[in-house]
């Protein structure tokens, strides 16, 4: 696995531009001298532009929310991959289970969501994976990471420096205050790498991809995640709205 470990602040639909600007001024200057660890922040899509002029001279990084598979056309309320690089995003979140949930998007969408991305060279898609409170109370947890992986991946030729990450997101955890227990992320993580390492091979897992954990993280739980194994960073909803919280978050993960 790479080393650097990334934090990856999803800010959802929560702010509207004067609030998602000021929030990036604070982040800007929080982390201005910050080198233990990648950065990054996802406003929603509107709001792109003026944070890549805000954090273009700091640490951070810029991610979007979505992407779509077709790099132009009649595709009403899409936006491709090229036109998220041209607004400054390095990254960007793909298949989270709120878009699965609310829009029906389902593992086709995401694996030519990450074809299209990878093809720009200028991308890393993020992509989510977790079980609902069903899959998990059936005992399904692990047979459903791997087929999510294999769906949304395979095929895919990964080659340079080109990189994924992976955020395993178990959907019951998401907003809930409550975290998963550290133990069985780092189970899930397990099995989410010997999928990657059967896929792709172990050398490309370990230069290419990253495993991270999300939901509800806060600044008081998160020291127990910090020395996992394979766990390579987080992607966080709530706490990422607060940036003082946030920077302990980052601080404790990239100890
Ligand atoms: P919370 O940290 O609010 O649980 O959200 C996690 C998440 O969905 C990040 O994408």
């Amino acid at each position: 696995m790479l080393a650097k470990k990334i934090i990856i602040a999803n800010w959802k639909m929560n702010l509207n531009l004067s609030e998602t600007l000021a929030l990036a001024k604070k982040f800007k200057e929080k982390f201005a001298g910050f080198k233990e660890g990648e950065v990054v922040i996802c406003p929603s899509t509107l709001t792109l532009d003026h944070v890549a002029k805000i954090i273009k001279t700091g640490k951070l990084k810029l991610g979007a929310q979505n992407v779509f598979w077709e790099d132009k056309g009649a595709y009403t309320g899409e936006i491709s991959a090229d036109m998220l690089v041209e607004a400054g995003c390095e990254y960007v979140i793909i298949g989270h289970s709120e878009r699965r949930r609310y829009l029906f998007e389902n593992y086709e969408m995401i694996h030519k969501k990450v074809r299209a991305v990878l093809e720009t060279e200028k991308l890393a898609p993020i992509v989510c994976i977790g079980e609902t409170i069903e899959e998990k109370e059936s005992d399904k947890r692990d047979f459903v990471l791997v087929e999510q992986l294999q769906q949304a991946l395979s095929g895919i030729d990964v080659f340079g420096n080109q990189q994924i990450i992976i955020a395993y997101e178990p959907v019951w955890a998401i907003g809930t205050g409550t975290a998963i227990e550290p133990s069985e992320a780092e189970y899930a993580h397990k099995i989410i790498k010997l999928a990657l390492n059967d896929m792709f091979g172990m050398q490309v897992v370990s230069k290419n991809f990253r495993i991270i954990y999300g939901g509800s993280i806060n600044s008081k739980n998160v020291k127990k995640f910090a020395d996992l194994e394979d766990m390579n960073g987080l992607l966080v909803g709530g706490v990422g709205l607060k940036a003082d919280d946030f920077f302990k978050v980052v601080k404790e993960i990239t100890k």
